[in-house]
């Protein structure tokens, strides 16, 4: 695969420790969203009928975690095979999101909140390599999952 074993190492550990406190990430990765594009706010049901990011949120904390684990799966995926993720997979999320108005730049929105999040989660812990390596594995799923959002009937 294009993912080396240290790649996938740093993915995994990071993901480890971010879920220890995945309540309090949740919230931050929202918020980040929220300030990144503004008007993503309309487009998440437990979003746009309140004021500020509910802070206990079960549908909040699922999206965050699906789009944290499906990245680290990602990872694990390319450093075994290079494929990405399921075609069941990416046909059940291009019918969720195709029909939410999402498009390819809210995917880079998403990017930019979920690196921000493990950038202040993981403090010291930090390094370019691992946000390179998240970077990496979010942008092939990324890319197969807007492929799929392309080509959905
Ligand atoms: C819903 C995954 C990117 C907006 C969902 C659901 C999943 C998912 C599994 C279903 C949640 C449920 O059944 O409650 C992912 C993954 C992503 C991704 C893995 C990228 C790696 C995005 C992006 C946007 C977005 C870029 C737009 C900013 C939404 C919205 C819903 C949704 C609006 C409906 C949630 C609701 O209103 O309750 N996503 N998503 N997603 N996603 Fe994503």
């Amino acid at each position: 695969g294009i993912f080396t074993e240290r790649q996938e190492a740093l993915v995994k550990s990071s993901w480890e420790e971010l879920k220890q406190n995945i309540l309090h990430h949740s919230i931050r990765f929202f918020t980040l969203i929220v300030e990144i594009a503004p008007a993503t706010k309309n487009m998440f049901s437990f979003l746009k009928d309140y004021d500020e990011i509910p802070q206990n949120n079960t549908k909040l904390q699922f999206h965050t975690v699906k789009v944290f684990e499906m990245t680290y799966e990602s990872a694990v995926q390319l450093r075994k095979k290079g494929v990405v993720i399921t075609d069941v997979t990416l046909q059940y999320l291009s019918s969720i999101h195709v029909p939410k108005g999402v498009t390819d730049a809210h995917f880079e929105v998403i990017k930019e909140a979920l690196l921000k999040t493990i950038k202040e989660a993981m403090e010291d812990e930090w390094s370019e390599e691992l946000g390179n390596a998240w970077e990496i594995a979010y942008d092939e799923l990324a890319a197969a999952i807007k492929k799929a959002m392309r080509d959905a009937p």
